[in-house]
This record gives structure tokens, sequence and C-alpha cells, in this order.
């Protein structure tokens, strides 16, 4: 198995030595700016850790998968952030920002044609799974996303829908990459699905974590604006958690739906709904929703057979993404 900081160096080297065409520099640029920028990677980290429980050969057949995963990854940022008028990403302007919409719609489009030639480097023997595998990802991705714009126009979502729209915008994602990580490595049936179950629910768990950073994070850590999700109407974890502990939903609704017309206002929308959110006690709620996920995923794992040591790190592994700051 491999250690926490040999994941770190084998990361770092594969997203260094990553190449994509030069020209035409509008369509590759946007690319390399999201791909060197680089965040947390921690669905490549997931997917090469599950692998090393299994395997011990380091070659271009994980290596070009699990760096499919952090470029399919990027490629949904960048239609999101088009999709979120987010106009900050890792602590730099989006690329619909910096450079323009169209050019953040095509790029996008290419770095997904670039994930999937990635993930075709995966192992004969396994191909076929892996390819269905990604594919069914990718279209629950795409549902999820639909799913996520879909609410900002509803007035009541249950924490059920909710929980669906994070399962599939999120969860499936990051379950994928557990899963396909063991199954490179050649990991039994059982085995895929426990990792699989600890990779949705440790998903559920960082998209509750990122609902509450988006409110409550530190713009400077997180890289992103905060409040982006309170000014776009969206039914994040803390907004669907306040409509089931106010006693006036219809009133905090008014409120959520109202458009500030400057940044004064702005300001003071973000402020007046993370105010209610902490006299609700939702922030609170939130950590616990985390922990209740964390050990979900960790129960997903017992009985199917993984070494002590497998167990132990993807527990760390958990315990990280539960306490991160971005
Ligand atoms: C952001 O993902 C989108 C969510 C699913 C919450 P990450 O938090 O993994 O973003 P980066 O890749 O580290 O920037
Ligand atoms: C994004 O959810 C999930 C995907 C990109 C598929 P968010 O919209 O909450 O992600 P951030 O906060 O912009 O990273
Ligand atoms: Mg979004
Ligand atoms: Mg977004
Ligand atoms: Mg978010």
């Amino acid at each position: 198995m491999l250690t926490d900081s040999q994941i770190d160096s084998i990361v770092k080297q594969l997203f260094d030595s990553l190449e994509f065409k030069d020209e035409p520099r509008g369509l590759y640029d946007p690319l390399r700016y999201m791909i060197q920028i680089g965040g947390k990677r921690v669905r490549p980290r997931l997917c090469l850790s599950c692998y090393s429980f299994f395997s011990d050969t380091m070659d271009e057949s994980i290596l070009s998968p699990a760096a499919a995963l952090e470029v399919f990854h990027s490629f949904t940022l960048m239609h999101d952030d088009i999709m979120d008028r987010s106009p900050l990403r890792r602590g730099v302007p989006t690329v619909w920002k910096k450079w323009n919409e169209d050019t953040a719609i095509l790029s996008g489009d290419v770095m997904l044609i670039d994930a999937y030639q990635l993930i075709a480097k995966a192992p004969h023997k396994v191909l076929g799974r892996v390819m269905k595998l990604f594919s069914d990802t990718s279209a629950q991705v795409c549902e999820g996303q639909q799913l996520d714009m879909d609410f900002e126009s509803e007035r009541r979502v249950s924490m059920e829908d909710y929980e669906t729209m994070i399962g599939l915008k999120t969860a499936v994602l990051i379950a994928c990459a557990a899963k396909m990580g063991a199954l490179i490595g050649g990991a039994g049936a059982e085995q895929c699905e426990a990792i699989y179950r600890y990779g949705y629910n440790v998903g559920m768990a960082f998209q509750v974590a990122d609902d509450y950073l988006d409110a409550f994070g530190d713009e400077k850590v997180f890289g992103k604006p905060i409040g982006g999700d309170i000014l776009n109407r969206k039914k994040s974890w803390l907004t669907i958690r306040s409509l089931q502990k106010t006693s006036d939903p219809e009133g905090f609704m008014d409120e959520f739906e109202k458009d500030p017309e400057n940044e004064e206002e702005r300001k003071g929308k973000i402020e007046h709904f993370k105010s209610i959110y902490t006299a609700l006690g939702v922030d609170k709620d939130a950590k616990s929703e985390i922990e209740k996920y964390n050990t979900l995923a960790l129960n997903a794992l017992k009985g199917a057979g993984l070494k002590d040591e497998n167990v132990a790190c993807l527990q760390r592994f958990a315990e990280k993404l539960t306490g991160r700051a971005k």
C-alpha cells in the first residue's frame, strides 16, 4: 500500500508531466490553466490509494485513469462556474471571467474528450467495466447539475430531494474514483462495491462541507467567493435544514428569493442569512451531518475483507476531507 506522502509525490509528478496540445491556444490555454493551478486533487488521490490496496505496479494503466478523473472534474467546474456565475475558483479568476463564456464552454468540452482518452488507457481486462462506470457516472453528474439548477426556482425542496441531487452531482464521482482504483487494482466485486459505498458517503459529507464553507469559510483559503450559494438562491444543505427548522418557512423564502440590486445589498443579504443560519443552529447541524456521513462511509467497509491498514488509510482520508477548510 502507498503511504500518503508517496501518493502526494506521484500525484504531483503526474500533473506536472501531463501533456495537452498547444494549438489553438484559445482552446487549450484555459485547460492548462485549470489543471496547473490544481485543486485538492482528491479524486485521483483516492483512486490511487484504493488501487494500491490491491496492486504494487504503477504504470500508465492506472496513472492515466486517475488523471482522467481530475480532468473530468475540472471540466465540470469550468461549466459549473458559468452556470453559477462564479468569478473565482481555486483563488484565481474563473475561465469564463478571464476569457469568456464561449471559451469556457468549448475548453470544457475538449477536457471531457481528453478525460475519455485517458480513461481508455485502463487495462484491457477491465476496460469495459471501467468505461461503463465512468460513463454512467458522467451522465449522473449532469443529472445532478440539472437538479441543482431546477431547485433554484423551487420554493420547497425536501431533504430527500437535496440528498438525491448532491448524490448525483458530487458523491458518485468520488465513489467512482474509489471503485475505479479498486477495479484496476484487481479487487473482487464485493470489495469494489464496499469501496464504492464508502466513496459515496464520503462524497455526501464532502458536499455538505462545501455548502457549509460557502457561507462560513474563509475566501482566501476556500478559493471561492463566500455567499455565492445565498446570492444564487441555491438550495444548499443550510437552506434546506433552515426550512425544516424555521417557524416561518414562507417568510424565509420570500427573503431568500429577493434579488439584491447592488454590492451593498448583496453583502447585506449574505450577512442576513448567515445570521439566520447561526440563530437556527444549522451551522452546527451541518457538522453533525458530515460526521454522520463519515460514519456511514466507514461502516460500508466492514466485512469487505480489507486489511486494517487499508481501512485506516480510508479513515484518514475521510477525516481530512471532513476537517477541510478549502
Ligand atoms: C468542488 O470540488 C466541487 C464540489 C464537488 C464541491 P473540489 O472541492 O474537489 O474542488 P478542487 O478541485 O479542490 O478545486
Ligand atoms: C458543483 O457544486 C458540483 C459539480 C461541479 C459537479 P458547487 O456548485 O457547489 O461547486 P462549487 O462550490 O462551485 O465548487
Ligand atoms: Mg453548482
Ligand atoms: Mg458552483
Ligand atoms: Mg459549492
